[in-house]
């Protein structure tokens, strides 16, 4: 009687919310087609959680407010369509076109769509304690890659492999491979599931070690260099790696925002003659981008 009650009372509150959440949502935060798939979504979590109810199925009733839950507060999260997507934001998967017309521009290509729903999967449920780059800065890591036509990218810091598999976005189409590194064998081992499953691993080879030791044995020509591990370790990784990077190739630095942990890098390839370093995403993590020129 008492579980009644309490179901009764919880069914109520959900309906309230999910009526002030739809009024929210009329105040023209959104577009009549996000208005549309919003109802639809919660109406039908509400027929079922009545039909729990009904049952007295409480496990389900559970199951069935814990996803309603996390699907509202991923929809506050992405924003109103077609907006920026910011560093908190998930890498965002489009509909088919045909099913989903005010997203075309964003629809995601059929080669890519494997890796984004991996990204998209390691963003929202692996990133705690992976130190991951925030979706924007892996576009640009892509982006980069893909406009160099990289064939070789060296990667210190491998993690889970989540900036791995942007830079596999761009290497599946020029051809080319990634050599990451890591010293911590529990990342590593996520890693190489999280390869497999986004269908690249083909494309990667990971050395385990203390990177400082194990750069020592790449061979170049390296197209781009992405440094994201010990931070007081950048400049010892550009020193033994620059050699190594050709003219024309990238080298990119992650959590610039960090000076002063890094000041000795900063302070080289923003002074070096032979490089040429612009900052983005400053006020985040923030990206260092350095061309060797010579
Ligand atoms: C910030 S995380 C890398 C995140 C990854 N690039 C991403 O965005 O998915 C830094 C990684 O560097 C590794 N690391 C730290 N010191 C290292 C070293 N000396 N040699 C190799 N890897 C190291 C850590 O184990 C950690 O997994």
């Amino acid at each position: 009687m008492y579980k009644k009650v309490m179901a009764g009372i919880l069914l109520a509150v959900l309906l309230i919310t999910t009526a002030y959440l739809m009024a929210q949502d009329n105040t023209g935060q959104r577009d009549a087609q996000g208005r549309r798939g919003f109802r639809q979504r919660f109406g039908t979590w509400l027929e079922d959680i009545d039909k729990a109810y009904q049952a007295n199925d409480w496990d389900k009733m559970g199951q069935l407010i814990e996803q309603m839950k996390q699907d509202s507060q991923r929809m506050r999260e992405a924003g109103p369509p077609g907006a920026d997507r910011g560093a908190r934001v998930r890498p965002q998967i489009a509909a088919p076109a045909e099913t989903d017309p005010v997203q075309t521009k964003s629809v995601v290509p059929a080669s890519e769509q494997t890796i984004m729903m991996v990204l998209d999967d390691m963003f929202q449920n692996q990133r705690r304690s992976m130190m991951n780059v925030p979706p924007e800065d892996g576009k640009v890591l892509r982006l980069l890659t893909e406009a160099l036509g990289a064939k070789t990218v060296v990667e210190i810091g491998t993690s889970n492999g989540y900036s791995g598999i942007w830079f596999c976005l761009a290497l599946q189409k020029t051809g080319g491979r990634l050599i990451t590194h890591d010293i911590d064998e529990g990342r590593a081992s996520l890693a190489r599931e999280n390869f497999k499953k986004a269908g690249v691993d083909n494309l990667v080879t990971l050395v385990m070690g203390d990177a400082h030791e194990t750069i020592l044995k790449l061979e170049g020509p390296i197209d781009i260099l992405f440094l994201d591990a010990d931070k007081d370790g950048y400049l010892d990784y550009l020193n033994k790696l620059l050699p190594k990077v050709r003219p024309g190739g990238l080298i990119l630095s992650h959590n610039t925002s960090m000076r002063g942990q890094m000041a000795d890098f900063i302070n080289a390839i923003t002074t070096n003659p032979a490089l040429e370093t612009v900052f983005i995403h400053q006020d985040a993590q923030g990206l260092g981008i350095t061309l060797k020129k010579r």
